[in-house]
């Protein structure tokens, strides 16, 4: 006999009792509704989509002592209810469960955190047929890593929203309460399946795919300098500019069953930089290694031995990728015969490294990485 999953019948006892479930303020108990993963909800309003809010920390979460700092503030100071309680209208646009997966600044994001986040997302909001969306609060600064991450192991169509902050939650036009209404929004609307991972910050909707951090202190910091944006927000509404449509050369990657992600170096070329850069990386444990090469991909003659060396006889895969803002590496710039080179295409070197460290997780050999790879080149 075909039977309902536990969370709808829960939601239908829930819609048959009443349609709104919010606070009674004289209650201190903060939530009305736990469904059968546990999450708990502030409101439950039958006629709103459910969206879970992952937060890990951040300027959103931040705090100073001054209404004016926009620097020197503790990054992931305040916890998630603290976040949802900032922003009554959010209950407006859908009921929200918060899980609090961290409270660190992102730099202190962990490739062990990435993993049980994006198996939390899948297991919590793509498994439960009542839960339309995910929001991830997160540090701006490595904010684009962990969006790629779940853009490329979240996929079940529903979408995934990254928010952050430019300025911490005690400072005179806070961004971050805006900011997540809004990612709210765009992850509870129908509009917003099938696009993958996005971010949403300073009213711009862009791809998790492509978008980079373009500036250390301004709010108009997140773009996708050559692909541009895929919608914006005016009054709190998602306006896409175009149908749900996937970034060339993605592919999704399950990692449920992975336990770890192999470690993965990123160097940065410069003028006279030392092969030891890379014999450093490759003695300290690199099992693939990333390089942020000047141009298209370009290294000095004597680097591009040692690479060769390092791919052909230690079996390490080396991406070559750009320093550059934007552009691509393709794989006519730094192909040889002598060695396997892979180019990273339109992929910047942080987004290389996520993309390599999941392929190794995957135990993908040289020929497969490289493969991979050749789905973001043009040629
Ligand atoms: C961080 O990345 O955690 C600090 C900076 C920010 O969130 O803007």
């Amino acid at each position: 006999m075909f039977s309902l999953p536990a969370s709808l019948l829960a939601l239908a006892a829930v819609s048959h009792a009443s349609p709104i479930l919010v606070r009674d303020t004289n209650d201190t108990n903060p939530f009305v509704f736990t469904n059968y993963n546990g999450l708990n909800f502030t409101q439950m309003n039958t006629t709103l989509s459910n969206v879970t809010i992952f937060a890990t920390g951040g300027t959103i979460a931040g705090s100073s002592g001054s209404a004016l700092a926009t620097t020197g503030y503790t990054a992931g100071a305040v916890g998630i209810l603290t976040l949802i309680d900032a922003v009554p209208e959010i209950l407006n646009v859908s009921n929200v469960a918060g899980v609090q997966v961290s409270n660190v600044g992102s730099e202190d994001v962990t490739s062990t955190l990435l993993l049980s986040m994006s198996k939390q997302i899948n297991t919590f909001v793509c498994e439960d047929l009542t839960m339309a969306g995910a929001v991830v609060t997160h540090g701006t600064d490595v904010l684009e890593e962990t969006a790629f991450f779940l853009d490329a192991t979240v996929n079940c169509g529903k979408p995934v929203v990254v928010v952050g902050a430019m300025r911490p939650s005690t400072a005179i036009s806070a961004d971050g309460p805006y900011n997540l209404l809004e990612a709210v929004t765009v992850a509870a609307s129908p509009l917003s399946r099938d696009r993958g991972s996005m971010v949403v910050m300073n009213d711009r909707i862009v791809s998790s795919y492509y978008v980079t951090k373009t500036n250390a202190n301004t709010m108009d910091t997140f773009k996708a300098p050559e692909m541009g944006n895929l919608g914006e927000m005016i009054s709190d509404t998602p306006y896409f500019f175009y149908p749900p449509v996937k970034p060339t050369g993605k592919r999704a990657y399950s990692i449920m069953n992975i336990t770890s992600i192999p470690r993965v170096d990123i160097l940065f070329a410069y003028e006279d930089m030392s092969n030891d850069t890379l014999y450093n990386a490759v003695a300290s444990g690199a099992k693939g290694i990333v390089i942020a090469g000047a141009g298209a991909g370009g290294v000095s003659t004597s680097f591009n031995y040692a690479m060769e060396d390092v791919i052909n006889n230690h079996g390490i895969p080396i991406v070559q990728s750009t320093r550059a803002m934007s552009g691509e590496v393709p794989i006519s710039d730094v192909s040889s015969d002598t060695a396997l080179h892979i180019a990273s295409g339109y992929l910047n070197p942080m987004k290389s490294r996520i993309l390599l460290g999941l392929l190794l997780a995957h135990n993908k050999n040289m020929t497969e990485i490289a493969d991979a790879f050749l789905g973001s080149t043009d040629d």
